[in-house]
């Protein structure tokens, strides 16, 4: 009886003190660097997507017979046509000129290409 008291003693230590090296060392609560809201498992759509960012980002530049650069960027074929090119001049900051897109923007974006430039 007493060897089984004092196994359990020893038991009870050990634990014990494992327990508590646990306690002191606590895991690091850093948020992630880089966070984004992009549903990575989302399908990007045209129509609610792309559609409204050209039109509040960019067309007001880019439409109509007098578009600047002679790109336009309103309507599906137009904005598949100069994806890639929009795409890059969004990543080096230089369209649109009121100032770089976020990081999810451009995720958003550059998502609707990598898919297929869906017209959904
Ligand atoms: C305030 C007006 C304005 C807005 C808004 C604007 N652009 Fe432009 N964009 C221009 C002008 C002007 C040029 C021609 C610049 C030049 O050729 O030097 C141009 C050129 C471009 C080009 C050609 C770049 C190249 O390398 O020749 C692309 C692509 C483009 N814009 C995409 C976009 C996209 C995408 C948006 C929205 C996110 C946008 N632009 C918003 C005025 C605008």
């Amino acid at each position: 009886m007493k060897k089984l008291s004092f196994a359990i003693l020893g038991f009870t230590l050990i634990g014990g003190m494992l327990f508590s090296c646990k306690k002191t060392s606590t895991t690091p609560t850093t948020t992630p660097i880089t966070p984004t809201t992009l549903d990575t498992t989302k399908v990007i759509s045209y129509k609610t997507d792309i559609a409204p960012l050209m039109s509040q980002e960019c067309t007001s530049c880019h439409s109509g017979s007098n578009a600047s650069g002679g790109i336009n960027l309103s309507g599906y074929s137009n904005v598949s046509k100069y994806a890639s090119s929009s795409l890059s001049a969004i990543n080096s900051g230089f369209m649109p000129q009121s100032g770089k897109w976020s990081a999810d923007k451009i995720a958003v974006f550059s998502k609707w290409i990598s898919q297929g430039k869906l017209n959904n």
